[in-house]
Order: C-alpha cells, then sequence, then structure tokens
C-alpha cells in the first residue's frame, strides 16, 4: 500500500518527544508519518524495526533514491534538510562513505580517545573553575557554560583548531540543528558561512600543519587525491558539529534527568561524595542484555547496510576495522570506573537520546519492514529516542533508572555502516563531564523549569538554570 494512501501519525518538533512516543508505539514498529513540510515517510518506533532500519541492506541514505526530492514535490522546509541533506560521509554510501569513514575513523580509536582522558578532565575542571567565579545567588546555564563548553574545546583540540573556529560559529551551528522558523534560506546562510570558515582554516592548516586530525585530513587528500576539497570542508563540517551539539544535549539531558528524579540524584551526590562512586556502586552490574562489544546486531537481524556488506565489524572490504566501530562498551565495562557514571551515561542514552530521529534512508527496492510493504523510494525513519522509550524492551521505560539492567541497550549512537564514529569520545566526555560537576556542586539544583528544544532531528533542553550552591 502507498504512503500516501494511508494516513498520517504528524511529526511535531514542538511535539513532547515521551508523549510522542507513547503515541507511537500504540500503531506499530513501523508507522506512516507526516513530517515538517508535509512530506509523509515512514518511521521505524520500537527498538527492533529501529535497529532493522539503520542496517537493512535495501534501505540507502542516499538522497537521489528519493523521487519525490528529485522531482521538486519536497518543499524546501527548514526542519526537513536536517533529516535529508547533510555532510560528508553521513550522507554518503556504498565506496565513497567507506572511504570518508576510513580516513577519519583513525583518530576515534580506542588509544587515542583514552589519551584524550587526562585532557579532557582538565578542561572540564577548569570550567568548572569558571563557573565558581560567577555570583552564587544568580543562576547559571549549564547548558551554555559547561555542557556546550566542554565538547567545543575537546573536538576544537582534536581538529587541532582555535575553539573559535565553534564559538564563532555559534549562531550558524544552533541556526543548523534547531532553526527558526524562518525557512530554508536561513539554512543555506549559516552553511555557507561555516564552509567559508572551514575553507579559510584548512588553507591555515595547510601553510602550518600540526600532529591533529585536520592536517592528517589535508595530507591524506594531497598524497592520494582521496578527499576533494568539498569532501574534505564537509568532513571537517560534519566532525566538528557532530562533535559538540549531540554531547552537549547527552551532558545536559542527564543534569535534567537527576534534577527531575530527586531520589537518583541522592545517589549521585552520595558517590559524588565517595560514597559509592567506584566500581562497588549499586549500578556496576554490567548493564544486562544491551552489553555488546561491536557495532553489529546482536540478534543477527540487523546485520547489513545498504552501503556495506557486512556489520561493519570486520576489517575487509568496508575499510572499516573493528575498533571503528564498536560501541565502546567493552572499554566500559574493562572501565574502574563502570559505576555510577557509566551507569547514568547510559541510562540517559536510552531514556533522552540526543538524536529523536537518524537521518533519512530511502528504500532501493520495494521491501517488507515489520509487516509493512515500504514501497521503492519511500523514505524512512528510524525513532532514536521512541525507541529508548520501547515498552516491549524497557520495563517502565519512562522511568529513569541508571541502575535498570537494560540500560546499555539502546540506539542512541545509531546501529551498522554509519554507527557513530565519535561514540567513545562522547561517552568518555559526558562520564568525566558528570562526575566533576557533581563532585566539584554536589549541591547543584534547579533554577527554572528547562524548555525543550523543538527539533525532530535533536533532543535536549534549550537552556538548563541551576544554582551550583557551591560550599553549602
Ligand atoms: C553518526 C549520535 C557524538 C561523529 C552518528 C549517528 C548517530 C550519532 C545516531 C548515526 C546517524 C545515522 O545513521 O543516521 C551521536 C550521539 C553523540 C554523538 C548521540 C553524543 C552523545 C559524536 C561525536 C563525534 C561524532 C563526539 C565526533 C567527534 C559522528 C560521525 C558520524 C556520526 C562522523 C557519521 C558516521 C558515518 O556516517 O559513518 N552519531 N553522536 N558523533 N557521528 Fe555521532
Amino acid at each position: 500500500m502507498s504512503l500516501t494512501h494511508r494516513s498520517l501519525f504528524p511529526l511535531v518538533p514542538q511535539a513532547d518527544p515521551a508523549q510522542e512516543a507513547r503515541q507511537l508505539h500504540t500503531e506499530g514498529g513501523l508507522v506512516p508519518v507526516r513530517l515538517p513540510g508535509d512530506v509523509a515517510a515512514w518511521a521505524a518506533v520500537d527498538h527492533t524495526t529501529a535497529q532493522l532500519v539503520l542496517g537493512h541492506p535495501d534501505l540507502t541514505k542516499d538522497a537521489a533514491y528519493w523521487p519525490d526530492l528529485a522531482s521538486g514535490r519536497v518543499p524546501d522546509h527548514w526542519e526537513l534538510i536536517a533529516v535529508i541533506r547533510g555532510a560528508g560521509m553521513l550522507h554518503a554510501g556504498g565506496d565513497d562513505h567507506r572511504r570518508l569513514r576510513k580516513l577519519a575513523s583513525s583518530a576515534f580509536t580506542r588509544a587515542p580517545i583514552a589519551a584524550l582522558e587526562g585532557r579532557i578532565t582538565e578542561i572540564a575542571g577548569q570550567l568548572l573553575d569558571d563557573l565558581a567565579a560567577a555570583d552564587p545567588r544568580e543562576p547559571v546555564d549549564l547548558r551554555d557554560r559547561f555542557a556546550y563548553r566542554l565538547p567545543v574545546r575537546v573536538i576544537c583540540e582534536v581538529l587541532g583548531v582555535p575553539d573559535t573556529a565553534v564559538s564563532g560559529l555559534r549562531d550558524a551551528f544552533e541556526r543548523l540543528v534547531t532553526p527558526q522558523e524562518d525557512g530554508a534560506e536561513d539554512i543555506r546562510v549559516a552553511q555557507a558561512e561555516i564552509h567559508r570558515s572551514l575553507t579559510a582554516l584548512i588553507a591555515t592548516k595547510r601553510a602550518a600543519p600540526g600532529d591533529d586530525l585536520t592536517s592528517a585530513l589535508i595530507q591524506a587528500r594531497d598524497d592520494g587525491d582521496r578527499l576533494s576539497e568539498e569532501e574534505l570542508v564537509e568532513t571537517l563540517f560534519l566532525i566538528l558539529i557532530a562533535g559538540h551539539e549531540t554531547t552537549l544535549n547527552l551532558i545536559s539531558s542527564a543534569v535534567h534527568a537527576l534534577l527531575e528524579h530527586p531520589e537518583k540524584l541522592a545517589h549521585v551526590r552520595e558517590a559524588a561524595r565517595g560514597g559509592s562512586g567506584g566500581g562497588t556502586c549499586p549500578y556496576a552490574h554490567g548493564g544486562g542484555r544491551g552489553v555488546r562489544t561491536d557495532a553489529g546486531a546482536d540478534d543477527g537481524s540487523a546485520d547489513t547496510d545498504a552501503e556495506a556488506d557486512d556489520t561493519g565489524v570486520k576489517a575487509d572490504d568496508t575499510g572499516v576495522k573493528a575498533d571503528d566501530m564498536d560501541t565502546g562498551m567493552d572499554t566500559d565495562i574493562a572501565d574502574p570506573d563502570d559505576g555510577i557514571w557509566t551507569a547514568l551515561v547510559d541510562e540517559t542514552l536510552r531514556f533522552s537520546s540526543p538524536v529523536r530521529h537518524a537521518l533519512m534512508r530511502y528504500a532501493v527496492e520495494d521491501v517488507d519492514i515489520a509487516g509493512v510493504r515500504v514501497a521503492r523510494g519511500e523514505p524512512v525513519l528510524a525513532g532514536l529516542f521512541a525507541a529508548g522509550r520501547d515498552p516491549g524492551r524497557h520495563t517502565e521505560p519512562d522511568v529513569f533508572d541508571p541502575a535498570r539492567p537494560t540500560r546499555r541497550d539502546h540506539l542512541a549512537f545509531g546501529h551498522g555502516a554509519h554507527y557513530c564514529l565519535g561514540a567513545r569520545l562522547a561517552r568518555l566526555e559526558a562520564r568525566i563531564a558528570l562526575a566533576a560537576l557533581f563532585t566539584r556542586y554536589p549541591d547543584l539544583e534547579a533554577a527554572g523549569t528547562p524548555e525543550r528544544l523543538a527539533s525532530i532531528s535533536v533532543q535536549g533542553v534549550r537552556a538548563l538554570p541551576v544554582r551550583l550552591n557551591a560550599g553549602r
């Protein structure tokens, strides 16, 4: 049955994603939805179906397969741009994707990320010192002052670019991720501004290379002619934006969830004061059935992708090594701090997926998914937030409980060939950020009700006003 002949569930950026997820779950695994701009699509909303969609061999991220886009029937709508068009490897398929990902992936494997731990801890400490200088009677926006600044500094250091590469473009980045209702033109202006800055930055790095990822990417292009100038800009752009917009929402959503769950906050305060912060805390039991040691399917149902013949965990023709693609879960289990902070990060990823819907896929052939026929060319979204709230997967999914055994059973970093390249870095940053924050300010409390971000692609709060209550 054609998508256009079904009644469509409207996905509304301003809607409460938890409420939306509850309603979607009553409609089935693959639900016909209407996106902003009045575009019809499918959304996979339970865990199994979302995982299947993310790795399905008959779904591609190449928008050329979407006839409505090619024929101009899709409106140039601001919200749609976020899930349809994008940069570099995230929207590439097949060999292009493998090549682009391979070039960037060496910086995100276990050893280089582990080596960043000390530096991330230092940056977190500096940012928390800066907060101490604020008037203690005034609320502080923790999202802006801490959750945002930490990943920005880290990713800029990894790329070897000045902080201003992001902070100077902050408005432009924010307009891209959560644009206002003033249309697609706004996004194009933001994109052009970012591209201009990155082109200038590449020229500077080319003249004076350093020991950093930007120089390595330039080198890879110049040596083997593998990255075009545009691909280079797109790759930098993707790593910069993915490197901070999502992690900032992970950190702020973790704090927000705790502030809304006083009994969990009490556990965290106790851990921060030395009560149960190490491996002996009540949460340190390994995380249940979601614990995986690779990025592949844990049920064998989704072990292929449109762009890869395998899960991406083998070092074969995908060009993607197991270490590039794994979830980082094994690292965390071996981590002496497999305690409250790691549990908190995992449960936040499940409870409050920073990516609300993963980017669009398109059917390359007619395909049956969750008992539904998706016709060739039809677009399909994976609802990562809804998957985390799947009642078939998690008991009382709307309860935030870092002790739940299924807390690692989420798709917040995607699945398959496009599995998040920065997952290990994001997890490390969030764990360090939360431990440092609550150790320093265990008595911090909410100072107002945060407003939700209105977006179908990202999920979190616009601001997180808190009182730090230092030295209470
Ligand atoms: C891809 C989530 C942090 C770099 C993805 C995808 C998701 C995701 C869901 C797959 C999208 C899809 O299949 O449509 C997250 C979350 C993060 C985070 C929740 C933080 C909490 C990061 C960081 C970096 C990063 C810190 C880099 C420094 C990337 C890249 C891709 C990606 C390069 C594209 C991979 C590919 O297409 O092969 N991320 N991400 N992400 N992420 Fe992340």
